[in-house]
């Protein structure tokens, strides 16, 4: 029997992780360990919270005592480390927050994992979800493959190339298994608000300005999260132990463009004359740092685990938004509270 702790459960990509595995392998025990921070809902949950397979531990991986506790109770033997700060634009205004829970909280999940391990390390594996942002940023041409140098620009990607560089160096120091991905962006059912997607989504229906940074140019790789989802499983059952493996969707769109097709799509959805929704774009202020364009090589995965995308994106971004359609609760309720105070010192 498996004991796998999956951190970060409660969260965007974390909930599609949870739902997976737990569906999939009613032989393991799932164990999702969120500190269910304003990113973080249960209600991302609510069809598997009764499996019998599935237990949720609610603490926080910088709180050391805790980890160590949970480590001795349930004696993980893979952990399956999502849980993070995740957006860019927060990690400009407080980078400490992001360096104490990305960088310190791994390296206190992986000391445990290292302390209750170290003598047996057959069938244990440690994997840490990363993001493509480590790569830093590309220009017009070329892709980031495996072998490209770790290179990035805001303190949330430093803080992820930062706590990539630890899992390598337990690898090396104490020759403990482990593999790593790193993704592109994406995007899908209980995406939080904050991010280009569900936020312009959101403002759509709200019928509010759509805030493009700069002049729209940006580029991104957009990979549908349950894509995600399979490939994690696909990397943890069939990944060798110290490689890294590149996610993407071989899909990229100037931001701009997604932002021309999401508009027409739900002028479509909502019964609104084409247009109406594009007339809400702004062109705002750039975020700082602001990586030109990120696109991923995924032959690797491809070729070596088998793994590729199910959905094209224009598929995959009209049954996003038709989850949001109907899922107007779960929207209010994520965009009430905090996420006032955000959007207003963000966008105001
Ligand atoms: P998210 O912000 O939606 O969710 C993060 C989760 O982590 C939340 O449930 C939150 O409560 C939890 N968390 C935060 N701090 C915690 C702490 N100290 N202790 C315990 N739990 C804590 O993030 P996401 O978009 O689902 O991303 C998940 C992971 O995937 C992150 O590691 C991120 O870097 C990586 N990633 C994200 C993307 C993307 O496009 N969103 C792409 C590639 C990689
Ligand atoms: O590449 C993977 C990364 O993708 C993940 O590691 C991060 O966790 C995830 O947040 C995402 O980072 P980005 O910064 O690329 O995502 P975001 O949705 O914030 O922005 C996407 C693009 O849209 C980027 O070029 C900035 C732009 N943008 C974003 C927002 C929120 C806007 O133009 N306006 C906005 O209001």
């Amino acid at each position: 029997m498996k004991n796998i702790l999956i951190t970060g459960g409660a969260g965007f990509i974390g909930s599609h992780v949870i739902r997976t595995f737990v569906n999939k392998y009613p032989d393991y025990n799932i164990y999702n360990l969120d500190k269910l921070t304003y990113a973080g809902n249960l209600g991302n949950l609510k069809d598997i919270e009764g499996s019998s397979n599935y237990t949720f531990l609610h603490g926080d991986i910088t709180d050391e005592t805790y980890i160590k506790n949970i480590f001795s109770e349930y004696q993980f033997n893979n952990v399956i480390h999502l849980a993070a700060e995740s957006h860019v634009d927060r990690s400009i205004k407080d980078p400490l927050a992001f360096a104490k829970t990305n960088i310190l909280g791994t390296m206190i999940l992986l000391n445990e994992f290292k302390n209750l391990w170290e003598k047996n390390w057959e069938n244990k594996r440690f994997y840490h979800v990363s993001t493509d942002e480590v790569y830093g940023a590309l220009g017009e041409t070329g892709l980031f493959t495996e072998e490209t140098s770790y290179d990035p620009n805001s303190p949330y990607s430093a803080s992820k190339a930062s706590s990539d560089h630890f899992v390598r160096a337990y690898g090396e120091t104490y020759n403990m298994p482990y593999v790593i991905s790193n993704c592109s962006n994406n995007y899908g059912p209980n995406h939080f608000p904050e991010k280009l997607i569900p936020l312009f989504i959101n403002n759509v229906i709200e019928e509010k300005p759509l805030p493009v940074y700069g002049d729209g140019k940006y580029t991104r790789d957009w990979l549908y999260v349950i894509d995600h989802a399979n490939a994690i499983d696909t990397v943890f059952h069939k990944g060798i132990n110290r490689e890294t493996y590149n996610i993407g969707g071989f899909n990229e769109w100037k931001n701009i463009d997604l932002v021309l097709l999401l508009c027409k799509l739900m002028d479509t959805k909502l019964n609104r004359a084409q247009g109406t929704s594009e007339k809400l774009i702004t062109y705002v202020k750039d975020r700082p740092g602001h990586d030109l364009r990120y696109a991923i090589d995924a032959t690797k995965i491809n070729k070596e685990l088998g793994w590729a995308p199910s959905l094209v994106f224009e598929e995959g971004l009209s049954k996003t938004i038709d989850w949001f359609l109907n899922n107007r609760e779960w929207l209010e309720n994520v965009t009430s509270g905090e996420y006032k105070n955000y959007y207003k010192k963000q966008y105001s």
